[in-house]
Order: C-alpha cells, then sequence, then structure tokens
C-alpha cells in the first residue's frame, strides 16, 4: 500500500542581478580563476598542501581580496585541497603530495561585495588512464551543465546534463554536495544538485548567477564526512574529482566568469 506523500513546500529566493552587478561577480570570479591557475603550476610532488594554501593566501591579499572560505562555518583555510579519494573540502595539511595523485582545489574570494568560487582537479606527476578519465569527464560534464544555463531551461536540466554524461563514463555523482547560486553571498539559492530531471525544477532566467559544481566518484556516489569535520571521501575509497564554475545567464546563453576571456 502506499503513504500518504506530503509534499512541502520550500519557499526559494533566486535573485537576479543586473549587468554592472554580473561584472563586480565577474571581477571576483576572475581573482579566483587567476589563483587557481598560479596555483596549479605549483601543484607537483613534494609540495605539501599546506604549502599551496600558504601561498593562496599571499596571492589573495596581492589582489586585495579576501579569502572566501576561511572562516566560513569555522573553515580554517583559504583553500581545500581533496586528494584522490578525498571529494570536497579537504584541508591543507603537511602531507607532500606523490606521484600519482589527484588533488582538488576549491577557492573563493569576497571582493569588492562580491563573491567568485571555483575548483579544478589537477593531476600529480603520472597518474593513470584511469585518473586522468576521470577528470576528463568530470571536466566535461561541467561543461554539459552550464551548456544548458540560458533563460527558458529549468535547473533540472544543468543537473540532468552533467549527471547523464558522468554515468554514461560508468562514473557516478555525488548526491549529498550541491553547486549554489552566488553573489552577494557565498551560497545563495537555488541549490544545484548535480542529478536530476530534465524539465524540472527552478526556472532559469536572465540574470541568474550560479556556480555548478559537479563532484564525481570512480566508484560508488556514496561519500561520509571524516572526524575532523570537514573531509568528505568516497565510502568506497575509490578516487573523487571537482571542477567548478560561476557563471551568469545573459541573452546570449551562459557566460563563464571564473574564466578569463582570451
Ligand atoms: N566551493 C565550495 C562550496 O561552494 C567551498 C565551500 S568550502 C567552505 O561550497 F569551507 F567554505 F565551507
Ligand atoms: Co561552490
Amino acid at each position: 500500500m502506499r503513504g500518504v506523500v506530503r509534499v512541502e513546500c520550500v519557499p526559494i529566493m533566486v535573485i537576479i542581478r543586473k549587468p554592472d552587478e554580473i561584472e563586480k561577480i565577474r571581477e571576483s570570479n576572475l581573482i579566483v580563476a587567476e589563483i587557481l591557475n598560479a596555483l596549479k603550476k605549483e601543484v607537483r610532488v613534494g609540495v605539501t598542501t599546506k604549502e599551496l594554501d600558504e601561498y593562496c593566501e599571499e596571492l589573495t591579499r596581492k589582489w586585495g581580496a579576501k579569502p572566501a572560505f576561511k572562516g566560513y562555518r569555522g573553515y580554517p583555510y583559504a583553500l581545500c585541497t581533496s586528494i584522490n579519494h578525498e571529494v570536497v573540502h579537504g584541508m591543507p595539511s603537511h602531507r607532500r603530495l606523490k606521484e600519482g595523485d589527484i588533488l582538488s582545489l576549491d577557492f573563493g574570494v569576497y571582493y569588492n561585495g562580491y563573491y567568485g568560487d571555483a575548483a579544478i582537479t589537477v593531476p600529480v606527476g603520472e597518474v593513470s588512464k584511469e585518473a586522468r578519465r576521470l577528470i576528463k569527464v568530470t571536466e566535461e560534464a561541467l561543461y554539459r551543465g552550464i551548456e544548458e544555463a540560458k533563460a527558458g531551461n529549468r535547473l533540472g536540466d544543468i543537473s540532468a546534463a552533467v549527471q547523464t554524461h558522468v554515468e554514461s563514463a560508468g562514473f557516478s555523482v555525488v548526491r549529498d554536495f550541491v553547486g549554489h547560486g552566488i553573489g552577494s553571498e557565498l551560497h545563495e539559492d537555488p541549490q544545484i544538485p548535480n542529478f536530476g530531471t530534465p524539465g524540472r525544477g527552478v526556472l532559469l532566467r536572465e540574470g541568474m548567477v550560479l556556480a555548478i559544481e559537479p563532484m564525481v566518484n570512480a566508484g560508488s556516489y556514496r561519500v561520509k564526512v571524516l572526524d575532523d569535520g570537514w573531509t568528505v571521501v568516497t565510502e568506497d575509497g575509490s578516487l573523487s574529482a571537482h571542477f567548478e564554475h560561476s557563471i551568469a545567464i545573459t541573452p546570449n546563453g551562459p557566460d563563464i566568469l571564473s574564466l578569463k576571456r582570451k
């Protein structure tokens, strides 16, 4: 017998940004892009994630920005560094990167009233073929999601595009963490799951600014949080990758704010 299903209405407030606000959010995101790019160049065998975090802070200061994550719900570092089976929110430490590791760098800033947020996953030295494929598929999934971020589509179109790409490659999307709106807060409505149904969810409109961030596991989608209260790892110990861009929905479609225009 089927029980009674109570559908709760959760009010959500998605902010529509004017072009001048979007340009300010772009500035913050371009700082994030520059810093992630600089950090990527420092990723090599023997470097500690703490050293990367310190360099990250130094660069953030030079740009005149504030690290967005430091102090956020008590998170103690500027950067999130998630190695191998760590999914997100890995904390910088004295652990040295070794050949074959994969490292996710997730970083955000607050600058001139607005937030920027982006993430990349990079190989340390030579990595396995499977690790390379995981990184590639995760980044592709991000772009599949971004392509769906246009006015008239629905949130579920983004989610489904990410999920379909990931699962057709034989990987899984993390369910317990999501992307988000971004602007004058680091996390704004709507939440953006990396799984879903096309045509469902919030109607996408020009002026929405979204941080889309697929977290992809090589094995099961199940994750757990370690006792440090932050580090999210795959339950089965399989590798995990993470990419994130902040984008604006414009009359010309999605505009990636955390990417330098060539
Ligand atoms: N990019 C992540 C997010 O959007 C980073 C948050 S980490 C925290 O949620 F430390 F700030 F919590
Ligand atoms: Co984010």
